[in-house]
């Protein structure tokens, strides 16, 4: 089945989507790590809700998505700040050169890997943020269950696991479940230390638990 990344199906959401508003884990990140006149890359920005709260703090933002619609939004909201812009690309193939960035922010976004996708987009990650870069990611976790047209297709000696979908919308999409192990193994292999990690659970208006990692991570310095 060939491997997509539900970009169709975003580009529907984000053309009738109005604006939601930023999620207090990355308000967080962004009010306690950042500072004004920094840079920060918005890794998978969807419509831009969070590239909107980096530039009103003063942040010089860059997001990228696969989705040109999101991209399209995204733009929109960014117009007012010339030191910040969004553009289409793949995570897998990051368009910036080296060390181009102070801070990296990943909202639900590298859940759409399988173990090798997620080997590159780390290996991207890490290249393109200056050492001692602080970045934000959530991910899916293993306590959450995956749903009926999901079936897995790899889990990992660290327990992470990843499923493809096999219908509707959404078919041929990786939606991977990490464990803690699997996130600090994944920061090891990429000279990153893990700042602050933590799950979070909650239940939707359908009472299915939802369940994340909350992860800061640091690039190391070179010795
Ligand atoms: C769950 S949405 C989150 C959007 C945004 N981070 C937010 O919190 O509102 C996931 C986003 O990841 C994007 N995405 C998934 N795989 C991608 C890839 N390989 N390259 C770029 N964007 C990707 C999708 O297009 C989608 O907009």
């Amino acid at each position: 089945m060939e491997q997509n990344y539900g970009t169709g199906m975003y580009d529907e959401k984000y053309s009738k989507k109005e604006e939601t508003s930023p999620r207090s884990i990355v308000v967080y990140f962004i009010d306690n790590f950042l500072i004004p006149g920094q840079s920060c890359l918005d890794l998978g920005c969807g419509a831009g809700r969070h590239s909107k709260y980096l530039a009103e703090k003063g942040i010089d933002v860059t997001a990228v998505d696969l989705s040109q619609e999101g991209v399209r939004k995204t733009q929109q909201i960014l117009a007012d700040y010339p030191r910040s812009d969004a553009l289409v690309a793949d995570i897998h193939h990051l368009p910036f050169s080296d060390a181009s960035f102070d801070s990296l922010i990943s909202n639900r976004v590298l859940d759409y890997n399988d173990d090798h996708g997620l080997d590159t987009v780390f290996s991207e990650i890490v290249r393109v943020v200056k050492e001692n870069t602080l970045i934000l990611l959530t991910l899916r976790s293993t306590a959450q269950l995956p749903k009926q047209n999901e079936t897995l297709t790899q889990e990992n000696d660290l327990g992470g696991k990843t499923y493809q979908v096999q219908g509707g919308k959404e078919v041929g999409v990786y939606q991977h479940y990490f464990t803690e192990s699997e996130i600090r193994r994944l920061a090891e292999d990429h000279g990153l230390t893990v700042e602050e990690i933590k799950e979070d659970q909650s239940e939707n208006k359908y009472h299915d638990l939802k369940a994340e990692w909350q992860v800061i991570l640091k690039k190391n310095s070179e010795k």
